[in-house]
Formats: structure tokens, sequence, C-alpha cells
């Protein structure tokens, strides 16, 4: 019965390119730039790498194996290794994608206006210089166009999933991450024979002073990157069939992940250092980085940047998509595994339920612009744009659901999630039985087993409760 409902990837490539879909979105392209840029460089760089390695890797096998072993969604999964109080720990993570996707989609949804805008330039010509600058700001604050965006970015979401495993999810990551990764590497090239790309690479690789904050930052980070800490990955290692092995998955998914975000960070920062004026306008909004400091580089330097342009703004989205259904996904397949709904009528639901947030979201923004509205939204607007979770939410200048969201889901609700998934799969599930899901039997894979499982159960919690601990105690590591 349960194979005949669930759904599974076609084989261990459908997962790898599914998984590796849902790590690379706007985490790579948008996110780690701008709190590279935020956090100073060299430093935060290494310590996100470090925390790929150490958290990041043990965790993403962890939530993959628990997933694979138990055949269903996150709540299930974790009810059914570790008893059914753990439930609360995947409904954590349902909470969580709701929270996540309110405004990432509002994010995915500038990367649709600006597809549209750069193809209208690329028809029509591009306008001169200076015509993007401002254009941030002023279509972000475009309340109505970003309900109508997010809207349409949500209706592709459902889209996709509602067609299922194999036939929604797989078949977008299979098309797009190979296009994706093709013109990312060839913006690269163009990058790096840019004036700025030395002052690029020495900002990104040289180690310098760090905050306590952005140790934490980091750490959330690789989560945020990895899609770990709220059960996604569990919920597409439901989907892996018993014959596949999750090991080698991992190490590509992870692979494939850091390396696009370095890249992504080494194409912005290259193009910032290179043009005058744009470090200011970048540093007054680094949310809008991704916005702000490459539309008019295509049209004014990049060599085809007619061409590339507008497909880069459409990778994004779609980087961004193969990212968003897997969030959807996870409230999905609770839904349909938990509460016996069918697949359309869940995936339908939850969408709406989901675009109500992202409304929430958008009408945060000119808070986060430091704006004001005016007219007929502005009550709403102010309610939501100076809503601040106390002490969680970080920085003074984080005020907004927007900004409180980001910081919340990913500083504080992924590390604590993956902290006890980390528990789960270390502590409490039975040795042989995450022993039997990481090794495949062809030969005794003892070494390997026992690193991961010193990692899972020691340094991964160790390190995020270290890092929370200094964190709510206000240690300065600088
Ligand atoms: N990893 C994605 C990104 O970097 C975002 C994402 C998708 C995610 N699914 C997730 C983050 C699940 C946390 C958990 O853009």
């Amino acid at each position: 019965m349960e194979g005949r409902t669930r759904g599974q990837w076609s084989s261990s490539a459908g997962l790898v390119l599914a998984a590796t879909g849902s790590a690379i979105g706007l985490g790579n392209l948008w996110k780690f730039p701008y709190i590279t840029w935020e956090n100073g460089g060299g430093s935060f760089v290494l310590v996100y790498l470090a925390c790929i390695l150490a958290v990041g890797l043990p965790v993403m096998l962890a939530e993959l194996l628990i997933g694979r072993r138990y055949q269903t969604s996150a709540v299930g999964a974790l009810k059914k290794a570790a008893g059914p109080a753990w439930g609360l720990l995947g409904a954590w993570g349902v909470l969580a994608a709701f929270v996540l996707l309110s405004y990432y989609t509002v994010i995915a949804g500038w990367s649709l206006f600006y597809f549209v805008k750069s193809a209208g330039w690329s028809i029509a010509g591009y306008p001169g210089e200076g015509t993007a600058t401002g254009l941030f700001n002023e279509q972000a604050l475009n309340l109505p166009l970003q309900l109508a965006l997010s809207l349409g970015f949500s209706v592709a979401t459902v889209a996709v999933v509602y067609f299922g495993v194999t036939k929604g999810i797989e078949r977008v990551a299979r098309i797009f991450l190979p296009v994706l990764m093709g013109i990312l590497v060839l913006m690269l090239i163009s990058a790096l024979q840019m004036d700025g790309a030395g002052e690029a690479l020495a900002f990104i690789f040289r180690p310098g002073p760090i905050e306590t904050g952005a140790v934490l930052e980091a750490v959330g980070h690789s989560f945020f990157t990895l899609s770990l800490g709220m059960g996604a990955m569990i919920t597409y290692g439901s989907y892996i069939s018993k014959k596949e092995s999750a090991v080698s998955a991992s190490g590509a998914i992870v692979l494939l992940d850091t390396l696009i975000a370095l890249f992504a960070t080494v194409i912005m920062f290259s193009v910032i250092f290179s043009v005058a004026g744009l470090r200011d306008e970048v540093g007054a909004s680094s949310v809008g980085m991704l916005f702000i400091s490459l539309p008019e580089i295509f049209f004014t330097q990049v060599p085809f940047g007619r061409f590339l342009g507008p497909l880069f703004y459409v990778l994004v989205a779609l980087a961004a998509l193969t990212s968003t259904i897997s969030l959807l996904e996870v409230v999905t397949a609770f839904l349909i595994d938990e509460r016996k709904v069918a697949r359309p009528k869940a995936t339908v639901g939850a969408g709406l339920a989901i675009f109500v947030f992202s409304g929430i979201a958008v009408f945060s923004l000119p808070g986060l612009l430091g704006e004001e509205v005016e007219g007929p939204l502005s009550g709403v607007a102010g309610f939501f744009s100076r809503i601040k979770v106390p002490f969680f939410g970080g920085p003074e200048d984080k005020v907004g659901w927007f900004a409180n969201a980001d910081h919340f889901v990913s500083n504080w609700m992924l590390p604590l999630g993956g902290l006890l998934i980390a528990v789960v799969a270390g502590w409490i599930m039975a040795r042989k039985d995450t022993a039997a899901e990481l090794m495949d039997g062809t030969e005794p894979q003892w070494f390997r087993y026992r690193v991961w499982r010193i990692f899972i159960r020691f340094v991964a919690p160790a390190a995020i409760l270290a890092i929370i601990i200094a964190v709510i105690s206000g240690q300065d590591f600088s």
C-alpha cells in the first residue's frame, strides 16, 4: 500500500539532483554573498566552511538516513526513530517551513521582476548608465507588485509539487540544475577577468577579526544552505529506494552546494569592487546585493551580457524554485503521510496557507528598507515593518517581519532543529539501525561509520551548543 501511494526517486542520481536543487538556492546566490559582506569576509567564510564539514555533512547524512530507514515524512519518521514526543520536532520543522517560505518567496519574486526587466532591456536596449540604480528599492516598495510576484512564484511552486516526487520535483531539478551550473561557470570566468577580482578574492579568503554573532550566523547558514535542520532532507530521504545508498549522495550534495556559494560570491564581489560607486550603493542596502550589483553590469561590462542577464535572473528564479518545492514538500508530505490528505489537495492547501505568510513578509518590506509607506496600505505595512522578536531578533537594525523571520529561522530554528536531529541519530536510535543505513553491505565500512558517529554524537552537538551558549551569554570572540 505504502509503496503504491508514496513516490520514490528514480535513481541515486535523481536524489542527488533533487537534493542539490533544494540545497542550491537563494541561500547561495542571494544570502551567502550578502552575509559574507556584512560579516567582513575572510574569517566568516572559513568558519562557514568548517561548519559545513563538521556539522553540515554529518547532519545531512543523519537526515537522509532517518528518512530512508522509516520511509515516511519528517514527523512520522522522527516518531518512529525516537518515540511519539519527537513528532514535535517534526512539527517544529513544518513551522520553520512556513516562516522560511514567507520571505524566501518574496526574494524569489524579485528575481522574476529582474528577469522581466532585463529581458525588456535586452530587446529595447539598455536606457543608459544609472538606470538600475534605485530600481531595487522602487520595485520592492511597490507592495501590490510584490504581492503579485509572490503569488506568481507560489503558484509555480505548487504546480511542481502537485505532480509529485518523480514527475514534478525530480524532473524540474534534472533540467535546470545543469543549466544553472553552466551559466555560473561562464559568469565566473568573465568576473575573474574584471579589475576588482583580486580585491574580491582577498576580501573573501583573507581572515580577519570575527564577532560571536557572526559565528552563529555561519553555523545557521550552513544549515540554511544545505536545507538542514527542519526535516526537508528527512522527507527527501524517505523517497530513497532501499536499493540506493545515501552516503555518496550526501558528499556530492554538500560539495556542489559549497562550490556554487563560493562561485556566486566571487562573481558578485568582483563586480562590486570593479565598478565605481557600487560599493556604497550595495553597502546601503546589502539585502539587495544580488539585484543591485549585477543588472547594470550585464549591459555595460559582461560579454554577451544582453543574453546572459535575463538568463541569469531566470536561473536565480529556478534555483529558488527547486528550493521552495522542497520546503512545500515538507508540509505536503506531512499532510499526506500523517493526515492522509491526497497530494493535490495537500499541495494546494499548504500553498495557500504559505502565501498568506508571504503577504506578511511583503508588508514588512518598507521596514526592511528603512522607508515609510504612504497610502491605504500604510497601517498594515507599518505594523509588520516594526515587528521585532525581542533578543532573538539579533542586531538592533533588524526590524520587521522579513529580517526577523530570516534571522530567527536561520540562526535559531534550524540550528536547534539540527541539534535535536543529531541527538536522535547519534544517541537515541540504536547503533545497529544507523549502521545498517550507512553501510551498504558491499564491504565493512566501519571506519567511515565510526567517524560519522563521533561527529554526530559529539562534534556537531557540541559545536552548535557552544555557539548558542556563547551568544546567549554575550561572549565576544573578536
Ligand atoms: N537551501 C536553500 C537555499 O540555500 C533553502 C532551503 C530549501 C532550505 N529547503 C530548505 C533551508 C530547508 C532550510 C531548510 O536557498
